[in-house]
């Protein structure tokens, strides 16, 4: 495998509008980002993935872009850009940028062309449908969001397609025009400077609309080669694809140097597990050799070919210590051995603003409390169709994006050090426990346990490229593996339970020597012959060679 920069990167991605408000409007800017650049640093990342900073109506928070050339007054200039940009590089850090390609805001002036005439020239660049004989909808085809994915729109009595809100009009990838534009606007922003991408659910541009394929459609790849060679296939950049359905087959379709797509995608298996057929608001628990499997065909079916993203967090997901750790007593231990958990696998590790503190999912009593699109359309069309009230706030208070979207938790002040204003997001009430000047004066805290992380991963190849194997396969309660190289053999255990485990170790990972590299307890010297792990304990060690 040919080594690249991103390799043993690790990324830290930030939700501008909930990072840090530095003009106390309530929401978060580029400013507040620039004034946090040495804390990013001292955690020891170098990469920034910067969720939407593009001007736009916010209908979806910024994943709906009306200027994609231009910041959002809200969040700044493009000279604030530009100052973030080269601080970032002074202090080794790369910014990548979030494309939002597969549909753009109906404030976009393309769109609003496009909706003006059938004849108008930016017509095609969207997609048109004529109603049905009887003047319905074209077809049944649900969005993302709940509700129809067919818009009917008065002016030329023709219905567009948006698969997440009708705010968000789907592009129409079958137009080259519309190709060419995004090409020539990624050009643009590789010009100003930035690391690369990250490309919204990249794997809907292919789609078939009148055959409903949306996923992985018939010329996604081709479209993806075609982006790759007119814009950031001749640069070193880190592209990252948001691809939900990706099977590891596809992951390496994707990923494999050698077909000039991407240099990773994001997969969701671990994460979906725990939704009941696929739906995020009938959660059900963690099946752990379930996840266990899923995790380890990843790691395996990449091993040669490809490479994986690794990661726990983004703005869409609960917090994992909410999730798969404990939030109570063991919320340090636990936060700590998910980190160990991810990080000691290979692939390039992202940390979500927040998860390096052990930030917790928040439980707002009303649903009024709730911003984000997505669980106040799913909370009305559920509960107006006979949910239970309480049932679907327990849902949201499980799985919904604004978990990871309250302020982050700088420290112990009001409104968690996040701004002098009342906040677009109410704050979660744990901030005076859990934030970041409480987490930098204490030398257990998550945050140096991640600080580490990212450290041993810098300094040993094995983290980055050595082989996995995974051991106590169908034990449901311990997540173990041992990465290889040539040097070094890394043995990691990882209890994922509030109980106390013992384990017989099998006689090739026994030593009486070893060298433990990170821990969330003692640090071991030995590996006997029965290991007793405690709650939530984990830990690497190197093996004698
Ligand atoms: C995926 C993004 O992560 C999510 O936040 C957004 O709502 C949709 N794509 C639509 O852009």
């Amino acid at each position: 495998m040919t080594p690249k920069w991103w390799h043993d990167a690790v990324v830290y991605q930030i939700y501008p509008r909930s990072f840090c408000d530095s003009n106390n409007d309530g929401m978060g800017d580029l400013q507040g980002i620039i004034g946090k650049l040495d804390y990013l640093k001292k955690l020891g990342v170098n990469v920034i993935w910067l969720s939407p900073v593009y001007r736009s109506p916010m209908d979806d928070n910024g994943y709906d872009i009306s200027d994609y050339q231009d910041i959002a007054p809200e969040f700044g200039t493009m000279e604030d850009m530009q100052q973030l940009l080269a601080e970032a590089k002074q202090r080794d850090i790369r910014i990548i940028m979030d494309l939002v390609v597969n549909h753009t805001s109906d404030e976009h002036p393309w769109f609003i062309e496009s909706r003006k005439s059938k004849d108008n020239p930016y017509r095609d660049y969207y997609i048109w449908r004529q109603p049905k004989e009887d003047g319905s909808v074209p077809d049944d085809q649900g969005s993302v969001f709940g509700g129809g994915a067919w818009e009917f729109d008065e002016t030329t009595g023709e219905y567009f397609y948006h698969i997440f809100s009708k705010r968000q009009p789907d592009l129409n990838w079958e137009n080259p025009k519309v190709q060419e534009e995004v090409h020539k606007m990624i050009n643009w922003w590789i010009d100003q400077g930035i690391g690369g991408f990250r490309l919204d659910v990249i794997d809907l541009i292919g789609k078939e609309i009148d055959k409903k394929i949306t996923g992985n459609g018939p010329r996604l790849h081709q479209l993806i080669q075609e982006m790759n060679q007119a814009t950031f296939g001749k640069k070193d950049l880190l592209t990252v694809g948001e691809t939900w359905d990706a099977t590891p087959e596809i992951a390496k379709l994707y990923s494999n140097p050698a077909r000039n797509e991407f240099s990773m995608v994001f997969q969701f298996e671990h994460i979906s597990l725990t939704w009941k057929y696929g739906d995020k608001w009938n959660p059900i628990d963690l099946d752990l050799p379930q996840f266990k499997r899923a995790l380890t065909k990843w790691q395996v079916e990449l091993a040669e070919e490809g490479w994986n993203s690794l990661f726990w967090n983004n703005h869409d997901l609960p917090r994992v210590v909410s999730k798969y750790g404990d939030v109570g007593r063991y919320r340090v231990e636990s936060a700590k051995m998910l980190a160990t958990t991810m990080h000691m696998m290979k692939g390039t590790p992202y940390v979500y603003q927040g998860e390096e503190i052990g930030m917790t999912n928040v439980a707002f009593d009303s649903i009024d409390d709730y911003r984000d699109i997505e669980t106040l359309n799913f909370y009305k069309e559920r509960t107006e169709n006979g949910v239970a009230p309480e049932t679907m706030l327990a849902a949201v208070h499980e799985n919904s994006r604004d978990n990871a979207r309250t302020p982050m938790h700088w420290d112990k002040t009001d409104n968690a050090g996040f701004s002098q204003a009342q906040p677009w997001i109410k704050v979660n009430p744990n901030y005076p426990e859990i934030n970041v000047e409480a987490a930098l004066e204490d030398q257990n805290s998550v945050f140096y346990h991640y600080q580490k992380l990212i450290e041993l991963r810098k300094a040993l190849p094995v983290i980055v490229y050595g082989d996995f194997e995974p051991v106590f396969e169908d034990h449901d309660k311990v997540f173990g593996y041992v990465r290889t190289d040539e040097q070094h053999r890394l043995f990691v255990l990882n209890n994922f339970t509030s109980e106390e485990v013992v384990l017989n170790i099998p006689v090739e990972l026994q030593a009486a020597n070893v060298e433990c590299i990170i821990s969330n307890y003692d640090y071991r010297q030995q590996i006997e012959e029965t290991v007793t792990l405690k709650p939530y304990e984990s830990f690497a060690v190197l093996l004698p060679a």
